[in-house]
């Protein structure tokens, strides 16, 4: 989407991984103050996007949303200020049809989605100072089609309040996550790919709830072709620091987030990281990566169900490599300067984890651990596109 944010994947916190309902004003307050003092910010995290349940559940007498005055006493206008002041932006949540989503569950009363209070809805938003809004689809029903509409009405509300606000989407919630993809690139900044997230790495399914990591990776890296500035594939939040994955895994997780140019969204409690959870939020080599300005995804160079190599073209020149192992052994991946777009006879390899780096003659090989993931920035030579690009078939959707 062309509104001028979002030029490289947006990076921050979100409430609901580690959360979900249970969040007031001094929990918010405590994140926004961790991603300073953890040294995030400064790495590029932005965004404190409080998720669903910030809501009074009724509308007031003029049919303005409001926040729940027992958690957010101070009023979200207030909470905004508060993350102003210290350098960081606010994101809020809302749901295009009657019901959130935790409403339409039933774990938290009310019927305050935006259907029918679009307009007035963002231009509360935009005098609250929010910088990013999370519009979650939380229903069984409509088409795609309803579905164009309704995200492109908000956008529409969005970009007449004249407010620059990073416009997030989930279209896959509930059982339309098993309709076609979308180039969603024309209506949003960065929208969902799957299902919800788990704090998991595999589990066994690639459409239905919940999603682990891999499963997540197999949905999202055929859609390579729709990112670029402005429009990203949502992976959904980070489970990194969340103790459901080994340390190998998580690093995994970060770094295939990273290389996919999908959104830097932490979705773990700040304030009681470890080191290894810090070390990996924080790579900087990895962010840098992630945040590079042709805003490009990494394609499939090649796969062979238990070795997946991934490439992704860096605005330097520079070429990015992913060498995942999904199999359950240490195993030797491999690729070549010429396969990952780079010709001429010396390149360096920096090691995106370490930042060491080594010289080679064109190959790209590493003993990768189960589940691990080695990244590499090769540079040197001259660069290509790559040979081998993941092309999005025109029958998923794209406009
Ligand atoms: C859906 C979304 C989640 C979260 C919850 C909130 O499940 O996919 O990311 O926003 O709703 O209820």
């Amino acid at each position: 989407l062309d509104n001028d944010v979002a030029r490289t994947p947006p990076m921050g916190w979100n409430s609901w991984n580690t959360f979900g309902c249970n969040i007031n004003e001094t929990l918010i307050q405590q994140m926004a103050d961790a991603m300073v003092s953890s040294g995030m910010r400064e790495l590029g995290y932005q965004y404190v996007v409080v998720d669903d349940c910030w809501m009074n559940p009724n509308r007031d007498a003029s049919g303005n949303l409001q926040g729940d005055p027992a958690r957010f006493p101070s009023g979200m206008k207030a909470l905004g200020d508060h993350l102003h002041n210290r350098g960081l932006k606010f994101g809020i949540y809302q749901a295009p049809l009657d019901r959130t989503c935790a409403q339409y569950f039933g774990s938290y009363p009310g019927a305050t989605g935006a259907q029918g209070h679009e307009a007035q809805d963002a231009r509360q938003f935009a005098a609250w100072g929010v910088d990013f809004l999370k519009y979650d689809w939380c229903s069984p029903s409509g088409s795609i089609n309803d579905q164009v509409t309704t995200f492109a009405r908000m956008r529409d509300a969005l970009a007449a309040t004249g407010r620059p606000i990073v416009y997030s989407i989930n279209p896959n919630s509930i059982h339309a996550k098993t309709g076609p993809q979308r180039d969603w690139g024309d209506v949003a900044n960065m929208w969902r790919t799957t299902e919800d997230i788990t704090n998991a790495w595999d589990t066994g399914q690639t459409n239905g709830y919940p999603m682990g990591v891999k499963n997540i990776v197999d949905v999202t890296v055929p859609l390579a072709g729709y990112a670029r500035p402005g429009g990203f594939n949502d992976p959904d939040m980070m489970e990194v620091g969340r103790g459901g994955m080994t340390d190998t895994e998580m690093r995994s997780h970060f770094a295939l987030w990273a290389i996919m140019a999908s959104p830097l969204i932490a979705g773990n409690d700040l304030r009681s990281m470890s080191t290894a959870t810090q070390a990996i939020l924080k790579n900087p080599r990895l962010i840098a990566i992630n945040q590079d300005t042709l805003g490009l995804q990494a394609t499939q160079i090649s796969y062979d169900g238990t070795r997946r190599v991934l490439a992704k073209r860096l605005a330097n020149g520079d070429v990015a490599v992913a060498l995942l192992n999904v199999g359950g052994s240490t195993t030797t991946i491999s690729t070549t300067a010429a396969a990952i777009g780079k010709s001429g006879n010396s390149f360096t390899v920096q090691d995106a984890w370490t930042g060491a780096t080594t010289t080679s003659t064109g190959s790209i090989s590493a003993g990768v651990p189960a589940h691990g993931t080695a990244v590499y920035r090769v540079s040197g030579g001259t660069s290509t596109p790559p040979a081998t690009t993941t092309l999005v078939s025109a029958a998923s959707g794209r406009c």
